[in-house]
């Protein structure tokens, strides 16, 4: 699985955020391959950025990783995918949820325990109903080069801590 070809590094910014720079969509699939890998049942990440950043593609990599065989594609019209990988996936798109409140319709708590692992694009619309303990990833376009992409990890709580500290032990660390 490791890609000789990709030079990534993670880069600290402070204790708690480490950034990933992609220079191209298989670079940001390799990456979530790596994380798939470290994912276990119950496992929550809380993915945001603009409409094309690479949430989806991010996933995509994370479905592998968990050994998922399944068409992974942005579930923008039904809200919730569900995928088969080594643990149940359960990929969220909250960009056309009409309000937060909605969620309560999803019996979404269900999906929250820990019956599976979730992915959820667009977390910041229902933040109000996320867990306190989850790995946050943000991912930022370059308007000046289509191709690169800066991808933010903050762990919120231990479990994800350690997710992101064997990511880095895994990727190589830069300065
Ligand atoms: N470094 C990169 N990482 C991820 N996607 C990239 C990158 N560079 C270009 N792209 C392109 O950006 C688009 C990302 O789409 P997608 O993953 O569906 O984004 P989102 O789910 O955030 O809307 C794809 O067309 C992909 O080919
Ligand atoms: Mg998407």
């Amino acid at each position: 699985m490791p890609n000789k070809d990709i030079k990534a590094k993670v880069f600290r910014d402070n204790n708690t955020t480490a950034i990933f720079n992609s220079n191209g969509p298989e670079e940001t699939i390799w990456l979530g391959t790596i994380i798939g890998d470290l994912l276990q049942n119950g496992d929550l990440i809380a993915l945001n950025g603009d409409l094309g950043a690479g949430k989806t593609s991010l996933i995509k990599g994370i479905a592998l990783g968990l050994k998922s065989q399944d068409n992974i594609t942005s579930p923008s019209f039904s809200i919730i995918n569900e995928y088969t990988g080594i643990v149940p996936i359960f990929h969220f798109d909250f960009y056309r949820i009409g309000k937060p409140e909605d969620i309560e319709d999803l019996g979404y708590e269900e999906y929250f325990s820990d019956t599976g692992v979730i992915l959820i694009e667009w977390a910041k619309i229902i933040a109000d109903y996320l867990p306190d303990n989850l790995l946050l990833i943000n991912i930022f376009m370059d308007y000046q080069n289509i191709f690169t992409r800066k991808i933010v990890f903050k762990p919120k709580g231990k479990r994800y801590e350690k997710i992101m500290e064997d990511l880095e032990a895994i990727v190589g660390t830069g300065h």
